[in-house]
């Protein structure tokens, strides 16, 4: 396009086309057209244009309705699959799934397989729009109708594992007296080659190419919303393998992403949802991230690869429960989360509540920044994710211990807000956050360890508050002021907000 900015000249065309082409060869485009135009005066958009008489092609228009674009058919995909996006549910009578078909057909009478929860049924009604019809295909919007009930809600996947018999082949079958057990592994069986031909698996460890399009950089470990066609679950960036120069294709080592850098990364999801490769399929192989907290559309990518990880890992119930543990012990477990900038107090007023509990025969554990630095994170220093690792990690071994009982005491900076949502989401109604609100000023002046003079002097880098960021918590539960309430007081409000005091 804007031709016209560099004298309709095929020398600059023939160039761009050399570099395009030289560029195509890192992707699997099946067809590439590249053709001049100059939008503004209309040069080959819509008609051949007679300033470019050098160019023989067609124009833009013509291209575009010959093109193949959307219409490709792979015979593997032709398998009916649908993604859930509404039930409908007027009245206690009806229930009906509704969707755009992503592939295939449907008809009255095929059996359908739900993912990722696997149960079957078959089709009893299909309304296009809103008219009743035998059978929809690809890109039409349905509803459908099953025999039985199951379950299935928004996100799902609806899969045909068998088409409906014709009226011949119904008789053929009854002839042959099938065995319970056949008739399973026949089931077994329909079910793995449909999930074979659709290329979709039921999995929560996929590689994928994302554009990443948020102004706040992707950091490894930080968790956000995946939406793949109607689904939505918890995502977490569990590894950058690396970013794609977008000029050259070349790969660059880094370990985050900021905003329009396309990375090629591993996504670990909260739970095992169905998807396919995008080649496979356009609506189970797209998706979108979404941040957590302002809802903003971070990222939007590809599915390359899907792995089985996760799958074949199984929670076990155990007999003693963390309420006989808690019981035993006679406390409730707590973990009580102090946070704020290095120096503000906060391992100064653990340590005194975890005496006062200790004094009232409660059992504790307190964790502390430093101390664990020096072991189960010594391999971690300060950047953004090696700071969400930390968190990670703490809130991990903090849900453990309160599970054996214990209330635990964590005292870490803990600067970002979504970290510290994020191990409130590990730990749920048993996290009490503690702001230890001391101005920077205060916490400079203090400097007990030396380490903001060392910060100053740009002898340690990203030091919180100097050169790397504290985000304030909004809501705590407890909210210090240490210049104006003693350690006293601070530790004897933690405990008043407890009902221990
Ligand atoms: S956090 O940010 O990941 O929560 P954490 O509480 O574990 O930090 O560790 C903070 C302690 O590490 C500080 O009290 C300080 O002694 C030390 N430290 C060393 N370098 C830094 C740094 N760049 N920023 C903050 N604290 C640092």
């Amino acid at each position: 396009n804007k031709m016209d900015l560099v004298g309709y000249d095929k020398q600059v065309f023939d160039r761009i086309r050399r570099d395009i082409r030289a560029l195509m060869s890192e992707f699997e485009y099946e067809e590439v057209t590249i053709l001049p135009v100059s939008a503004t005066n209309g040069d080959n958009v819509t008609e051949p244009s007679k300033t470019m008489y050098w160019y023989q092609g067609r124009p833009l228009l013509s291209v575009l309705e010959r093109s193949n674009a959307g219409r490709e058919s792979h015979a593997e995909t032709d398998i009916f699959t649908m993604s859930v996006q509404r039930v409908c549910r007027p009245d206690h009578t009806f229930r009906g799934f509704q969707g755009q078909i992503s592939t295939g057909s449907v008809g009255i009478g095929d059996t359908l397989m739900v993912l990722p929860g696997m149960q079957q049924a078959g089709v009893s009604d299909i309304y296009v729009t809103d008219k009743k019809s035998d059978t929809a295909q690809a890109g039409e919007p349905v509803t459908i109708c099953l025999d039985r009930e199951i379950d299935v809600s928004r996100g799902n996947v609806l899969l045909c594992i068998e088409k409906a018999k014709k009226q011949d082949d119904t008789q053929n079958t009854e002839a042959v007296q099938a065995s319970e057990e056949q008739k399973a592994d026949k089931g077994n069986d329909a079910q793995a080659e449909a999930m074979a031909r659709s290329g979709i698996a039921v999995t929560d460890t996929f590689d994928v190419t994302l554009l990443w399009m948020d102004e706040n950089p992707l950091v490894c470990g930080r968790n956000y919303h995946l939406q793949i066609a109607s689904t939505l679950v918890p995502v977490t960036v569990t590894r950058v393998h690396y970013a794609i120069d977008v000029n050259t294709g070349e790969h660059v080592q880094q370990d985050g992403a900021v905003c329009n850098d396309l990375v090629y990364c591993r996504l670990h999801a909260g739970s095992p949802i169905a998807a396919a490769l995008f080649e496979r399929n356009r609506d189970l192989g797209g998706f979108i991230m979404v941040d957590r907290v302002s809802h903003a559309t971070s990222a939007c990518g590809t599915l390359q690869k899907l792995l089985a990880q996760g799958s074949n890992i199984f929670w076990q119930e155990l007999d003693i429960s963390r309420d006989m543990r808690e019981n035993a012990l006679g406390q409730k477990a707590k973990t009580i989360w102090f946070t704020g900038l290095s120096g503000s107090g906060k391992s100064t007023v653990a340590n005194l509540l975890e005496k006062k509990l200790h004094a009232k025969g409660m059992h504790t554990m307190l964790l502390d920044g430093d101390n664990i630095r020096m072991g189960l994170c010594k391999d971690l220093g300060f950047s953004d994710s090696d700071r969400v690792e930390n968190i990670r990690r703490i809130a991990e071994v903090a849900h453990l211990m309160n599970d054996a009982g214990l209330i635990v005491l964590c005292s870490f900076i803990s600067p970002m807000s979504r970290d510290r949502n994020n191990a409130r989401t590990i730990m749920g109604d048993d996290f009490v956050e503690v702001f230890v609100d001391t101005p920077l000023e205060e916490c400079e002046k203090r400097d007990v360890k030396g380490l903001y003079k060392k910060a100053r002097a740009g002898k340690i880098t990203n030091f919180t508050g100097i050169s790397s960021p504290f985000e304030a918590p909004e809501s705590p539960e407890v909210h210090l002021k240490t210049p104006d309430q003693s350690p006293e007081e601070c530790a004897d409000a933690i405990l008043k907000f407890l009902g221990l005091s």
